[in-house]
Order: C-alpha cells, then structure tokens, then sequence
C-alpha cells in the first residue's frame, strides 16, 4: 500500500509544525519539518560569510546539505528565518532539495506507514497527490504573537513589532516568489487558527484525515469502520474555521 501523506501548508507561525508533530505522534507516522531544510541551508550559508541573495552560492550549499544539518540548535533565530526566505526563492535550492522530501514521502523512515511533511509547498509541488491538504493560516498579529512569545520563551530577545513587521516581509516574500509560491492547493481544506487553540486546531485535522482516509488514532476505531478505507462522509470537519478547497 502506498504511504500515506498528510501536506500540512501555510505562512510562518501558523501552527502547521505543532498540528504536523501531533498528528504524526497520534498516527504514527514520520515528520519532516521543511522549513528546516531551508533553515539549515541559510545557516550554512550565514556561517561560511555567504550571501543569501548569492543563487550559486546557495544552491551549492543545498546540494551538499547532510541529514545532521537540520539539527543544528541556531536553525530557529530571526537572522536565520530571514536569510531562509530569501535563499528558498532561488529555484536551484529549490530543486536541490526536492528529492530528499519526495524521498521521504515516498519510503518514510523507520518503516512508517505514512508521512505528515510541513512547509510551503508540500501541496502544491513536494506531494500534489497527498490525499490530505491542510493550509494552516492566522491572522498576521496572531501568527507574531506566537513567533514573539516562542522566542521569548527561549529566552531570545525580541520586540513584538519588529517580529511583526519581520513576518510580513517574509509573508510577502514567500507569497511573491515565482517558484513554488505560498498558497493554498485548489484541493486543501483550509483551517484558520487564528481563534483556534492548538487542541482545536488537531481536532479539526484529525476529522479531515478520518474523512480523506478513513484513518483514525489506534483505539479511535468505530465499530463497523473499516480502517483504510474512505469515510462515507464527505466530511467537512464540524467548524466554523475550517474551509473547504478553495477553487
Ligand atoms: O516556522 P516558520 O513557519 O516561521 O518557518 P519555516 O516553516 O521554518 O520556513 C522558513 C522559511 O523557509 C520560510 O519563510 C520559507 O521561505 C521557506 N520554506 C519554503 O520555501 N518551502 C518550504 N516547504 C518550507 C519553508
């Protein structure tokens, strides 16, 4: 049976990591965080004295990424974050790192039935056969209130007005860019967090897999449900802050 993908989309600070680490834990599938790679690369690259604007320069870094790079502990800082929009536009990064994602989709690790991955394009580009499409969105204040408070949280300095202002650049870089842009795919459901706490939001997400897949959290099993196979609903989960594709 083919792995089951779960492409979780949207703009920084959204929620999309949270909800795609719950749903992995809960359904035992493997996580690929994609914003690390792209953080990873623009590291290497701050770190050699590279300039993110430089497309050779981050391509090659992308090409030569290893696994142990994305574990680095400086992956998370406001100059990183920075500097990953800006080399994710470039296509040959792009395209470097294409592969290892599919990959990962395609043969999960540790021999998972599935893969929830999270980023930007994943719906679009990196799996646009994924039975389940999630764009995860947030007003702009809100997704800044969180990126304010995590950092503050790890004890990093920050001004809710400069994370603010921060984000939208980035917002409208990623939404701009003529590769792989930020947006929605035509077939994902999309899910607004901006009132929605972290439990809402993977109750929400939840149903839409059941609904897509008829996949459920072991011990979750209805009885007369057969696991694996499509739910008769049509399903839209049961909120006011989730849509429906949106073309
Ligand atoms: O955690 P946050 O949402 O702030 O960002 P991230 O998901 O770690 O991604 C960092 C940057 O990498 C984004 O601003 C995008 O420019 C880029 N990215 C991308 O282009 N494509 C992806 N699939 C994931 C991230």
């Amino acid at each position: 049976m083919a792995p089951l993908v779960i492409a979780i989309d949207g703009p920084a600070a959204a929620g999309k990591g949270t909800l795609a680490r719950r749903l992995a834990a809960v359904l035992d599938l493997a996580h690929l965080d994609t914003g690390q790679l792209y953080r990873a690369v623009a590291a290497l690259l701050l770190q050699a004295g590279g300039d993110p604007a430089d497309a050779a320069a981050a391509a090659a870094v992308a090409e030569a990424l290893r696994p142990a790079d994305l574990a680095r502990p400086d992956l998370r800082g406001e100059a990183v974050s920075a500097a990953a929009s800006e080399v994710s536009a470039h296509p040959g990064v792009r395209a470097a790192l294409l592969d290892f994602q599919r990959r990962f989709a395609a043969t999960p690790p540790e021999g998972r039935s599935g893969a929830v991955l999270d980023g930007r394009d994943i719906g679009t580009v990196v799996c646009p056969e994924a039975p389940v499409k999630l764009f995860v969105t947030a007003s702009p204040e809100a997704r800044a209130r969180r990126r304010h408070e995590e950092l503050l949280g790890r004890g990093e300095e920050s001004i809710y007005a400069h994370v603010l202002t921060e984000m939208q650049a980035r917002d409208a870089r990623d939404r701009d860019r003529a590769v792989a842009p930020l947006r929605p795919a035509t077939d994902a459901v999309i899910l607004d967090t901006t009132a929605l706490d972290a439990d809402a939001a993977f109750t929400a997400a939840l149903e839409l897999v059941a609904a897509r897949t008829g996949r459920v959290p072991p011990g979750k099993e209805k009885p007369g449900r057969h696991p694996g196979r499509p739910s008769e609903t049509t399903g839209r989960p049961a909120t006011d802050n989730v849509k429906g594709p949106t073309e």
